[in-house]
């Protein structure tokens, strides 16, 4: 019999002080390979603080992270990381930002990989535009091509499609999907949207506090078992929205 494997990320007991403000405690939670948990909670629980200490940007939060039982000390290319804004470095073209993680001189140039990429996020003969013109799905898509440059293990995203329209924002997610699941790609994506959550995800992480500014915790782990494509509509995710809006509610809000 072969032996269970390990998750891909072990995240073991975080927890981020800001002076007496505890923001999050013994924060513990895991992903397989390729899977995709969404992170929800009211605004202000500590769901960036919790993105930021994964990615270990954050010198200052305490426990441990684990991709393959390997401690991570710092930011690493088998972790990479979308923002809400794309964050794209205006003065680059399209080809170098995506390029511009490898390093200086690395993957610049008329690398074969960026125009891979560009073709796989829709936008093919861009290389060479200059992030001001571009749209903000546009940009975004690009900042997607980005972040998978590195062929990273995990991707995390805090609100990536949260500044475009409902029409950009479907197609992106389905991109996200469709990207990710082509690589065995993992993906840990905090969002409001709980439609969002519920179409994309294989878990849900509630991040709340239990009140009175105490620090939040990992609440509720609800798995979405419906096929997808799913049907927004479907009593099953009716039933698992309902239990998120709660949880949500009951936070500090
Ligand atoms: N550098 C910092 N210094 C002091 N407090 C901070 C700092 N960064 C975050 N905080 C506090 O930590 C708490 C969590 O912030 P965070 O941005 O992680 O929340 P969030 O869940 O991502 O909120 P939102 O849903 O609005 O994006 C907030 O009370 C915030 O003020
Ligand atoms: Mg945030």
């Amino acid at each position: 019999m072969t032996p269970p494997r390990a998750p891909l990320l072990e995240v073991r007991g975080l927890t981020r002080r800001f002076g007496q403000r505890t923001v999050f405690e013994q924060v513990s939670l895991e992903l397989g390979r390729g899977e995709i948990v969404s992170l929800v909670g009211p605004s202000g629980c500590g769901k960036s603080t919790l993105l930021r200490a994964i990615a270990c940007l954050d010198k200052h939060a305490g426990g441990s992270v684990l991709l393959e039982k390997q401690p991570q000390r710092g930011p690493s290319d088998r972790i990479g990381m979308i923002f809400q804004e794309p964050r794209l470095l205006p003065w680059l073209s399209v080809a170098d930002n995506i390029a511009f993680a490898a390093g200086p001189g690395q993957g610049q140039g008329h690398d074969p990989r960026v125009d891979a990429l560009l073709a796989e996020v829709g936008l093919p003969g861009i290389r060479d535009a200059l992030p001001k013109q571009l749209s903000g799905g546009m940009a975004q898509r690009v900042a997607l091509a980005r972040g998978l440059f590195a062929e990273p293990d995990l991707l995390l995203l805090d609100e990536p499609f949260s500044a475009v329209d409902a029409i950009t924002r479907s197609r992106l997610q389905h991109l996200l999907l469709s990207l990710t699941h082509a690589r065995g790609t993992a993906v840990l994506l905090v969002t409001h949207d709980l439609d969002e959550a519920l179409s994309l995800s294989d878990r849900i992480l509630l991040l709340s506090s239990p009140g009175d500014d105490r620090p939040s915790r990992i609440a509720r782990a609800l798995h979405v078992t419906s096929p997808r494509p799913r049907n927004l509509r479907d009593p099953a995710l009716d039933a698992l929205r309902d239990a998120l809006l709660d949880g949500i509610a009951s936070g500090p809000g």
